[in-house]
């Protein structure tokens, strides 16, 4: 028989006089303890016989487990439900032999997660770490944290008791972290009313555990029934982190509230559209005013006409647009555009970047730097991805020699002018030169893919924060303001080869829907304001500048860069330049600090491979609150 450890573990005080034990014991279960631990330091052997074996008449009464604490041999002397072994106490394997397989066998393992393992290893039921907080029972004791908690919860399946300090203030910290059971003495015994501060303590756990079978959970659970993978687009599900994902509930400024009410300081901002923070007042009006007029009509509007001036106007290599309604359809269609206007059929993209889920741009290069690239999804077609080359980012050599041997069958050249698909890697200048100086020299169209990078870096995207002028460029995020739009536009000869004055087909029910040019007329007004992109920056630099100082500090490798309102963290000695430096940062790093960030109420990108995002809602206070959380951290790294 196993008996369940959860809830309060209440340990004993030293105490010499066995009635006033009992007394004290039997106020704590009455008040609902559901472990009780014998421990007593200062008695010697004949009193600890008699007050365990006391205990037991008492804990049987309650049907509660009774646990000797560091003494195999008395446990069984009294036949108590188990022991509790500390470090010097003999291995589990001893204490089995023991007591037998039914009995419960718990370890203390201090702040080591690497004592828990072992543990388990060995067989042991459940382990404890601590000590949390100060206490005058061992104030010698190790300091444990929420982190490390947090992080034997995600590794260890046993029963997780904190112990330390504990107290009705500070056990919901640990409860959250993911304690199974606080083992306390002082803040019970030492307490006026020992049955009143059991209550409170099992009313704590209560709320703490109603809250634990998480609403995250239970809705990913159902969703896995009807959603492949649970979710709607791959990274949503926290494969690469690991753990349960988020749902959210609502968004307000620069916060999010996932489906257990709990706030996070929000750094992906919907994957970048949310530049002015969630639930803008200006951009709901907008909505809801467009909304109160039709949600869509297949035909034009001049909301249409007013968003494609308001484009050509911010971006000056854009002479014509056309509105879709997502990344992926823009890319696409400038893939086909710039086919048809060349009359070639290969394009070059860069390995790491990300361009949506066209089968010619789900590629991954192939074996040899100028070969054909190869599918990187399952279901594209190896003749499709063969047009596909797939070449270094950054490398203006390479991409000097890929011309140099197929330069006249090249039809386009894409490529986001700030890496953001693969964390975030900013463009050499004479990388960018190359592209331009080599697309005009053959004759290849030049795809400035800004879906992340427009109104993201800059107000003119990363075309005028770098100076390239692309033939066309991609538009999406911002641009729709959380809804669905996006675009493609760009050089007049170029973009005239479309249906219906060209011969190159594309189309959309939705392009160009009402309300979603509406959430991004709003979002665009806004981010025109003066000095709107200055301060987006500062905020970005406030906080990457913060994150490393804090890592130095305290001896993490690690460091962090930003590009206007965009920024990459990284778990490297020094900021990667390339696809190989960035897949060379330590991933596990990366996920452990998501996860402790996580608890901690702020949330990054569930992957170390996506770029960061600040809003203009978010304040200085906001950044100063994930660099604390992130220095708590960081402070107990090791
Ligand atoms: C640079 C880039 N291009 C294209 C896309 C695809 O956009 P969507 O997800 O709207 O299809 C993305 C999406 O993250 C992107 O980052």
């Amino acid at each position: 028989m196993r008996i369940e450890i959860s809830g309060l573990y209440a340990i004993t005080p030293d105490e010499p006089d066995t009635a006033q034990l009992l007394r004290k014991a039997r106020l704590a279960l009455q008040g609902g303890t559901r472990v009780l631990q014998y421990r007593n330091k200062s008695g010697d052997a004949a009193l600890q016989l008699a007050q365990a074996g006391a205990l037991r008449q008492l804990t049987d009464e309650f049907t509660v487990p009774l646990i000797i604490n560091d003494d195999a041999e008395l446990a069984l002397k009294v036949d108590a439900d188990g022991v509790h072994l500390g470090g010097e106490d003999g291995s589990v394997a001893c204490a089995r032999a023991l007591l037998g397989a039914d009995k419960i066998i718990g370890v203390s393992c201090y702040n080591q997660l690497g004592l828990a393992h072992q543990a388990v290893a060995q067989g042991a039921d459940y382990v404890a770490f601590g000590a949390f907080f100060a206490s005058s029972i061992k104030p010698e004791a190790p300091v444990a944290t929420p982190v490390l908690l947090r992080q034997a919860r995600r590794e260890i399946r046993l029963p997780l008791v904190a112990i330390g300090g504990i107290t009705k203030e500070n056990g919901a910290l640990l409860l959250e972290a993911g304690a199974d059971a606080l083992a306390v003495i002082s803040a019970l015994f030492s307490s006026e009313d020992i049955q009143q501060a059991a209550r409170q303590f099992v009313h704590l756990n209560k709320l703490e555990r109603r809250n634990m079978t998480s609403h995250n959970q239970e809705l990913f659970d159902a969703s896995q029934k009807l959603i492949p993978g649970g979710v709607n687009s791959p990274v949503r599900a926290f494969r690469s982190v690991g753990g349960t994902p988020l749902f959210f509930k609502r968004g307000q400024g620069a916060y999010v509230w996932d489906a257990d009410d709990k706030r996070y300081i929000d750094y992906v901002g919907s994957w970048g559209p949310m530049i002015a923070g969630h639930c803008h007042p200006e951009v709901v009006k907008a909505v809801q005013a467009a909304a109160a007029n039709g949600l869509g009509f297949g035909a034009p509007t001049a909301a249409e006409l007013e968003m494609a001036e308001l484009l050509c106007k911010l971006l000056p290599s854009l002479e014509m647009v056309r509105l879709v309604s997502s990344g992926t359809e823009a890319t696409m269609t400038a893939i086909r555009l710039a086919r048809g206007f060349t009359g070639r059929s290969r394009i070059v993209k860069f390995e790491g970047c990300y361009h949506g889920h066209s089968d010619g741009l789900l590629v991954k290069a192939g074996s040899g730097a100028l070969t054909f690239g190869q599918p990187s999804s399952s279901g594209v077609p190896a003749e499709i991805a063969a047009l596909t080359s797939v070449l270094d980012y950054n490398d203006a050599a390479g991409l000097e020699r890929a011309f140099a041997q197929m330069g006249s069958e090249i039809a386009a050249v894409i490529v986001e002018p700030v890496a953001g698909n693969m964390n975030l890697i900013v463009p050499k200048q004479e990388f960018l030169a190359a592209l331009r100086n080599l697309c005009t020299q053959y004759g290849a169209v030049l795809i400035l893919d800004e879906v992340m990078t427009g109104f993201r870096v800059g107000l003119q995207g990363a075309q005028g924060y770098y100076g390239i002028k692309p033939d066309l460029v991609t538009l999406g995020k911002v641009m729709g303001g959380g809804l669905p739009a996006a675009a493609f536009g760009g050089r007049r000869d170029i973009m005239q080869c479309l249906a219906p004055l060209g011969a190159v087909y594309q189309a959309g029910t939705l392009s160009g829907n009402p309300v979603a040019v509406a959430a991004g007329m709003a979002t665009l007004k806004l981010v025109q304001e003066a000095g709107f992109y200055e301060r987006l920056a500062q905020l970005a630099t406030q906080l990457t500048t913060g994150l490393s100082a804090s890592a130095k500090r305290h001896g993490v490798e690690f460091c962090a860069q930003s590009a206007g309102g965009m920024f990459g963290l990284y778990f490297s000695r020094a900021l990667p330049t390339s696809y190989s430096e960035v897949m060379a940062c330590d991933k596990e790093s990366f996920n452990r600090f998501f996860h402790a960030m996580l608890d901690a109420g702020v949330y990054f990108a569930p992957s170390a491979f996506e770029a960061g995002f600040v809003s203009s809602a978010h304040t200085a206070a906001d950044i100063a609150a994930t660099i604390a959380a992130a220095d708590n951290i960081f402070s107990v790294w090791k």
